[in-house]
């Protein structure tokens, strides 16, 4: 890790803003190896120096990680003029992380969604190289068969000519109920798949991503951080 600005340096935890940090440099609550840091400009590597302010360890971390249970009625975005984003749904100092969703659920899709300020895991995630499955629960309005499991397993032709990836279509009650596994994320792809086969998505939720199951304890619009077990097996660095 390179060094960094100190107050640049505690603005990036999020707890507080780069005005907030130079005022608690300037009043010597910020210790680095446990001498008071002159400056805001003063240098430092959060990987070699111990930082404390007011005592209490920095705990840096190279990148934040959170599930949110995304709601519906919430866009997968950072910011929207009008409407209520999903970065609306942390804490300020969450949102002052820079962190952004990976990937894109629709507006009114529920469940998992992962945030994070590390880019590279993100494209690693979302790259259709890396072949990342994504599972879905959805309510159809009709009935699906075993023959649409056999389409979705050769891959279905949407209404406008592109065709699927080989897909898992798993059949739940009396068809109007199933798990979808994607190994690929095209625009609106669960409910132009389904709707190819004839029937609609009335209720559409992600229920894990890769090796990174939706907490069954989070409510919708409610998150938590990814603990350490789980950062590592999607690859991230904590
Ligand atoms: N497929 C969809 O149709 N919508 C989503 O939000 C995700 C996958």
């Amino acid at each position: 890790m390179a060094t960094q600005r100190i107050d640049k340096l505690l603005a990036s935890t999020g707890r507080w803003s780069r005005q907030e940090a130079k005022a608690l440099i300037k009043a010597g609550r910020v210790l680095v190896d446990g001498i008071p840091a002159g400056r805001g400009e003063q240098k430092a590597d959060p990987s070699v120096s111990r930082i404390l302010v007011d005592g209490a360890d920095l705990g840096w971390q190279a990148h934040t990680y959170v599930m949110l249970n995304k709601p519906a009625g919430v866009l997968t975005a950072t910011e929207d003029q009008r409407q209520k984003t999903v970065l609306d749904l942390l804490p300020e100092d969450l949102r002052r992380r820079g962190l952004f969703p990976v990937g894109r659920l629709d507006k009114d899709t529920e469940g998992l969604l992962l945030l994070t300020d590390d880019g590279e895991l993100a494209h690693r995630l979302l790259s259709p190289k890396k072949h990342v499955d994504k599972v879905y629960y959805a309510r159809l309005d009709q009935p699906l068969a075993p023959a649409d499991c056999a389409a979705f397993a050769e891959g279905v032709v949407l209404a406008d000519g592109a065709r699927c990836r080989p897909a898992l279509l798993q059949l739940l009650g009396d068809g109007r109920e199933a798990l979808i596994t994607l190994w690929e994320g095209k625009f609106h792809q669960v409910k132009r798949m389904t709707a190819s086969r004839g029937a609609a998505v009335v209720y559409l939720k992600r229920l894990s991503m890769g090796p990174l199951a939706l907490d069954k304890a989070l409510t919708p619009g409610s998150f938590r951080y990814l603990t350490a077990e789980e950062v590592a097996k999607i690859g991230g660095i904590p």
